[in-house]
């Protein structure tokens, strides 16, 4: 969950790797640090704890040689406390080589207990040092880096992306990965190491992913890819589809409020290309074939996160129109029950940064079970979409702020054109009650777009009324369960106030016992319109509410005239099938928490101890 970035070229080390580690900051930042060679040839490193712009005020203050070869850091702590001694990079113990690490070394102890009684000493307690320490062991036996790393990286276990360099070889940086990320970007007479291609997109746009256990080396004019056995490697070459600017905040206050005004074009872009005389044609899913996709008999979806709560959506569309039970299980729980997995099982990953590691090594399983894997990920050239079968990319743009939110509706996008594709394949709806659902889910954009225009104001007036608040209840139905997972998972991440979503159905179970005058509760209603939809039984749910106590704030369709005698607020979305109405009642419950957040002066781009992608299981 850290951020990497290596740079070879000219003389701009530093520019490159601040501006690199700048971009990648939301993937981890409780301390960063660079090491630069410098003209003369020697390695000069700067690390400190505490955000990126901490140690960028430091290198003002006290500046380092630049250089034309250098490696940036920006960390998520897993072994080690946030501190300057903990920050990478780490040294060899001749000080000539610099090496900084994305990951976990699980047998790091015992390689640290053979480096003690070798003789060698620690400046920190992190497992990266270990590697350090073993690659310049290795270096001096070997005089040649890649090798060097080679050597070292066959005894780790767990999960790594190590970069290192060494002052006798300026111009060179090289690169390792096991279920890690890592992607190189290709300059002219410049190359790039990042741990996604936000490190280089503002330098170049070609972009290579590293596959798993592999090595790269970098130099100005060459990029040589191996295997950990030393075999040379097949790359390919993908263009970045997006440019610099769209990962910088572009006049917004955070990441999070541009990625919210974002949501329309996500779920548009995400449809984009895929419909064809109003039917889904998902062209990516022809490396499963319609006759396996007809044949299925089960489908398991796993994410994590916001990302399960998506999959939770797609589950109620997919079992609706393709008529093939489907079952949503959290990434990290699924691989340690060992389910039941043939090849008519379809697995569909769902994750926005592609290298959760929870929900890479359950698709591995589910992989070497036998299953079919279908992922939906945000990220080109990641590595859960590179160990899939299939592959159905969101195209929702970077999201940068930790807390997802356009990435959430584009997820939801994609599985339910999944599930009208496989209607299609599986002949299960007709053609025109396809046309009528991609018509639906084609109006989605604009009706998002009015929720915000409507709404945001609103919502913002409520939440700063709210900010003493220490619990909020989210309660849903049927589709709207989902919605209420998500929005309290916002306030939780976002506000750190203690929330927690019920199925409404599932209050008078036990949680009604929380309801005391005052405590908030947020209520999903469903359709009125909807002659199945549960609306009356949610009503009846916020009436028993209101007679203990409740605050009640619904997110309810324009014109439900039977929820307002029972809301103390009501914030209205426009009018939309069941399966869809959750794509807009979201939006409310993501700007209400960035707005809560806000309201107590929380970083709501960057929340405390949370890092954008958990690649650590
Ligand atoms: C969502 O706001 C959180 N940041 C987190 O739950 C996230 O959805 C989860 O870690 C999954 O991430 P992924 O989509 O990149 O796999």
């Amino acid at each position: 969950m850290c951020g990497i970035v290596g740079y070879v070229g000219d003389n701009k080390s530093i520019e490159v790797l601040l501006g690199g580690l700048r971009r990648l900051e939301y993937r981890g930042y409780d301390s960063a640090g660079v090491a630069v060679i410098d003209s003369e040839g020697h390695i000069g490193t700067r690390k400190r704890a505490g955000k990126l712009q901490v140690l960028v005020d430091d290198l003002e203050d006290r500046p380092l040689a630049n250089g034309a070869t250098g490696i940036g850091h920006t960390r998520w702590a897993t072994h080690g406390g946030p501190t300057d001694r903990n920050a990478h990079p780490h040294l060899s113990a001749d000080g000539k080589l610099a090496l900084i690490h994305n990951g976990i070394i699980e047998n790091f102890a015992e390689l640290k207990q053979e480096l003690v009684e070798s003789g060698a000493t620690f400046t920190s307690e992190t497992d990266t040092e270990v590697a350090a320490l073993l690659v310049g062991r290795e270096y001096e036996s070997t005089q040649d880096l890649t090798e060097a790393l080679r050597r070292v990286v066959a005894r780790l276990h767990g999960a790594f992306t190590l970069l290192v360099m060494h002052e006798d070889q300026p111009g060179v940086v090289v690169g390792a990965r096991r279920n890690s990320p890592l992607v190189i970007g290709l300059g002219d007479g410049e190359n790039f190491l990042g741990s996604d291609v936000a490190a280089f997109v503002e330098f170049t746009r070609r972009a290579v992913a590293i596959g798993q256990d592999q090595i790269v080396t970098i130099r100005p004019d060459s990029v040589e890819v191996i295997d950990f056995g030393g075999a040379p490697v097949e790359t390919e070459e993908f263009d970045v589809a997006w440019d610099a600017s769209a990962s910088e905040k572009g006049g917004w206050s955070s990441f999070m409020a541009k990625e919210i005004s974002e949501e329309p074009e996500a779920v548009g872009n995400t449809i984009l290309g895929r419909v064809h005389d109003g039917l889904v044609k998902l062209a990516e899913l022809d490396p499963i074939g319609d006759a396996a996709l007809a044949d299925l008999d089960r489908i398991v979806i796993i994410a994590c996160g916001t990302a399960a709560y998506a999959g939770m959506l797609g589950k109620y569309a997919i079992e609706a129109w393709a008529r093939v039970p489907v079952d949503v299980e959290l990434s990290h729980e699924f691989r340690y029950r060992d389910p039941i997995l043939t090849e008519r099982t379809l697995v569909i990953s769902i994750s926005q940064s592609g290298e959760t590691m929870d929900t890479l090594v359950a698709v591995q399983h589910a992989t070497a079970a036998g299953a079919r894997v279908l992922s939906v990920c945000n990220t080109q050239g990641a590595t859960i979409p590179r160990e899939s079968q299939a592959v159905v990319y969101t195209h929702a743009g970077p999201e940068v702020a930790v807390a997802s939110t356009k990435a959430f509706v584009a997820q939801v996008t994609a599985l339910y054109l999944i599930g009208l594709h496989l209607a299609g394949v599986r002949g299960t709806l007709t053609d025109d009650q396809i046309r009528e659902n991609v018509v639906e889910l084609q109006a989605i954009p604009d009706k998002i777009a009015e929720v915000l225009s409507v709404s945001q104001a609103e919502i913002g007036q409520l939440a700063h009324w709210m900010t003493d608040t220490q619990s909020v209840l989210f309660l849903g139905r049927n589709v709207g369960y989902p919605v209420a997972l998500e929005g309290a998972l916002k306030l939780k991440e976002l506000a750190y106030i203690h929330a927690e979503g019920f199925a409404a159905g599932e209050l008078k179970h036990g949680p009604i016992a929380l309801i005391e005058p005052g405590q908030a509760v947020i209520v999903v209603v469903p359709s009125p319109r909807d002659p199945n939809s549960l609306h009356p039984k949610v009503i009846s749910n916020i009436q028993e509410i209101r007679a203990r106590g409740a605050r009640v704030i619904a997110i309810a369709e324009k014109g439900d005239a039977a929820v307002l005698p029972f809301a103390d607020e009501v914030i209205p979305i426009p009018l939309a099938g069941s399966l869809f109405e959750p794509l807009l009642a979201v939006v409310p419950l993501h700007i209400f928490g960035m707005e809560l957040a806000s309201a107590k002066g929380l970083d709501v781009d960057q929340p405390r101890n949370l890092a954008k992608s958990v690649t650590v299981e």
